[in-house]
């Protein structure tokens, strides 16, 4: 952050653009049709109706000079290759950890871990679930615990690190259990559902501890872990002094196994596993070989795999890791000075809407965060993603699984939008916050019976998005 005359703080980037491309803003009523034909479903919408695409970071960083040179350089060999062995040194390098296994991304990861620990009956306590993680332990006759501290589902916090395990949780689970039920213990770095919010080494620290004392396995879900890094290097007292690669290598060394998706660590597209135990590593080599690709690609194109060596290497560079931190936390900051309930402390990842507040007159059986992303679209042409109730299955007995949170996501891919672009981002959603009453709900056209979030379609529970059309327009006294 650096400071200007007036007093403002904005976000620096230390990097320039070299290579652009074209993106388009359409006329509002194009932008409800093209909300309409995607069911209203952000997931179903096309790039070419998107003005900026905040769905995901995942797989949509900018990529750096340096990553795009290494791709020239790939060594394309199904075995052997040369670029899987520097991938492998620079892994064994952060990471301290003696094998190290590729794959096509960080579900991949999820799913060998997954079938080689977890059994039925089996319960992995976690600081906070990913859907995908959740899913694979599940699909496995697995359950999960969460044991995030309290403080990690208040929206509104000063607590800096509100993606901590609540120790003494796990200390009263693992003597509920006993250590055989429990065949891991997860760790999620930048915890994602809970809005991108990290945890500290001091906390990492303890919990690895009541693993060793209890032999249990400790396993990180690295795939945020630059933001995470970022906030313990600025946030951790004790850890002001240290470098990003000391940071890194405590946390490592506080974990049995490490897993990633590149689309996300790394900045490319593409995964990995590391780990220690010569048996466990044996059995997912088998698994790599039937799902992924052979143990030198796992699935991966070579030329990614490059790019994630050289992304990791600059993971370990402040400059670079603390741009999407830092223009997340601007573009937070300015939300709440103009009153729109966002989630804070800012954390990574991505901006958070706090959907529950921002439209409290919907009831979550009409998905709050799916009706505000649907809107936020509409009057801005920004692709933000749902995280609440729509995001659950329903329960057995066909109702609504309330979720604990309704968020809606805006993500910022690093090194993708200038301050201008969020500074617009923040205009249309205060102006939508003003605006918030003529907001209603939906309700579901199409309903999947899995991962209905990215395949279902729905509609407006009435007119409403025709009303918030017509008042923008008289508002701004423009289409776009
Ligand atoms: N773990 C975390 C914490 C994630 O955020 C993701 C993906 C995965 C695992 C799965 O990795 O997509 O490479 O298979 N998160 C994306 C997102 C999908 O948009 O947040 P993947």
């Amino acid at each position: 952050m650096i400071k200007l005359l007036s007093g403002e703080k904005i976000p620096l980037e230390m990097h320039k653009a070299r290579i652009v491309q074209k993106i388009s803003l359409k006329p509002i009523e194009e932008r409800e049709n093209a909300m309409v034909e995607a069911g209203f479903n952000t997931f179903l919408l096309r790039n070419r109706d998107v003005f900026m695409d905040m769905l995901t970071d995942s797989g949509v960083n900018a990529m750096s000079d340096k990553q795009q040179a290494a791709m020239f350089i790939a060594d394309d060999s199904y075995a052997g290759s040369e670029t899987f062995y520097r991938f492998e040194a620079k892994l064994k390098e952060l990471f301290g950890m003696n094998f190290i296994l590729p794959t096509h991304q960080g579900r991949a990861c999820e799913n060998i871990i997954s079938k080689v620990l977890v059994e039925e009956g089996s319960v992995v306590p976690m600081n906070y679930h990913f859907t995908t993680s959740k899913a694979h332990i599940m699909l496995n006759g697995g359950s999960i615990e969460e044991l995030l501290i309290e403080e990690g589902l208040e929206t509104k916090s000063s607590f800096l690190f509100k993606g901590n395990m609540d120790i003494k949780k796990l200390k009263s689970l693992i003597n509920k259990l006993g250590r055989d039920k429990i065949p891991f213990v997860r760790m999620e770095a930048g915890t994602n559902l809970i809005g991108g919010q990290p945890f500290s080494l001091e906390n990492i620290k303890e919990v690895s501890k009541v693993c060793k004392d209890n032999s249990i396995i400790l396993v990180m879900d690295a795939s945020l872990l630059s933001d995470n890094l970022h906030f313990i290097k600025t946030r951790e007292d004790a850890c002001r002094s240290m470098s990003i690669k000391e940071i890194t290598k405590e946390i490592a060394d506080c974990c049995d196994i490490i897993y990633f998706s590149g689309r996300k660590l790394g900045s490319a597209r593409g995964g990995g596993i590391c780990l220690n135990n010569e048996e466990i590593y044996s059995k997912m080599k088998v698994l790599l070989t039937l799902y992924e690709g052979f143990i030198t690609y796992g699935g991966m194109s070579v030329k990614e795999m490059e790019a994630i060596t050289v992304g990791l290497e600059e993971t370990m560079d402040e400059d670079i890791i603390s741009q999407g931190p830092q223009f997340i936390e601007f573009m937070t900051n300015e939300l709440k000075k103009n009153g729109v309930p966002v989630i804070t402390p800012a954390g990574g990842l991505g901006c958070h809407i706090d959907a529950l507040q921002f439209v409290s007159h919907i009831p979550q059986e009409k998905y709050p965060a799916g009706a505000l992303a649907a809107a936020i679209y509409i009057i801005s042409g920004i692709r933000g993603m749902e995280r609440g109730t729509l995001s659950e299955e329903r329960q057995t007995d066909g109702s609504d699984t309330l979720a604990n949170l309704e968020l809606v996501r805006l993500a910022l891919p690093r090194r993708v939008f200038s301050l201008s672009h969020v500074k617009y981002a923040v205009d249309r959603i205060t102006w939508l916050y003003q605006n918030r009453e003529l907001i209603e709900g939906l309700k579901f056209t199409e309903e999947p019976e899995i991962l209905r979030f990215f395949f279902g379609k729905l509609e407006p529970v009435s007119s409403w998005t025709n009303r918030l059309v017509e008042k923008f327009i008289e508002d701004f006294q423009t289409k776009l």
